[in-house]
């Protein structure tokens, strides 16, 4: 079973990640979209999936993103189980930090997903997250702008944590 994955990236960070996610779970069991060219029915065919979004003024998803939201109430999420990666930039904007996963999860939460993968927050350092539960990230935060250096470590260990969930390994 084919995992998708479908990111928005302004800038090409999230875009670079999709692409190191996607060569470490293999690219036989991976097909990555671009969420500026994707249509509802190429996010209804897979039950398994993966959302890459950074966060983009003050809290706001990144365009392409912030375009397709709407097309999430027409999506029908049960049954399918969906991880997320976000990235941000904890000390320029830390009261918005990686707010564009939270915003994703709570809209397919109520479509019915069933949201893995979530994170520890002990390791950064921010004031506020929209995508912070219960003192947990809904999903995988990356910040490219100052901890670039964790990113390949914080992805391997997460990615071993969903692949339980998604039933791939690594
Ligand atoms: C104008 C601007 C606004 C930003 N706003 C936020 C924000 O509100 N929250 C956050 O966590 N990161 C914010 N960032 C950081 C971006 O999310 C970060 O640079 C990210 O890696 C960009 O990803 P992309 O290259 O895939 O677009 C902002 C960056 C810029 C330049």
């Amino acid at each position: 079973m084919k995992i998708g994955l479908f990111y928005g990236s302004d800038t090409g960070n999230t875009e670079e990640i999709a692409q190191i996610i996607t060569t470490i779970i293999g690219e036989d069991n991976v097909d990555i979209h671009d969420i500026r060219k994707a249509k509802n029915s190429d996010i209804e065919k897979y039950e398994f999936l993966i959302l890459g979004c950074p966060t983009w003024y003050d809290g706001e998803l990144q365009s392409d993103w912030e375009d397709f939201f709407p097309n999430l109430d027409d999506i029908d999420f049960t049954g399918k189980t969906v991880a997320l990666f976000g990235l941000g930039d904890q000390y320029g904007y830390g009261e918005w930090f990686v707010d564009g996963i939270g915003i994703i999860y709570d809209k397919i939460i109520e479509k019915g997903a069933k949201v893995v993968g979530e994170w520890p927050t002990d390791d950064y350092d921010f004031d506020e997250s929209v995508a912070e539960r219960d003192g947990k990230f809904v999903g995988l935060a990356l910040d490219e702008d100052n901890e670039s250096e964790k990113t390949e470590e914080r992805i391997d260990m997460w990615l071993n944590q969903i692949s339980h969930d998604f039933g791939f390994e690594i």
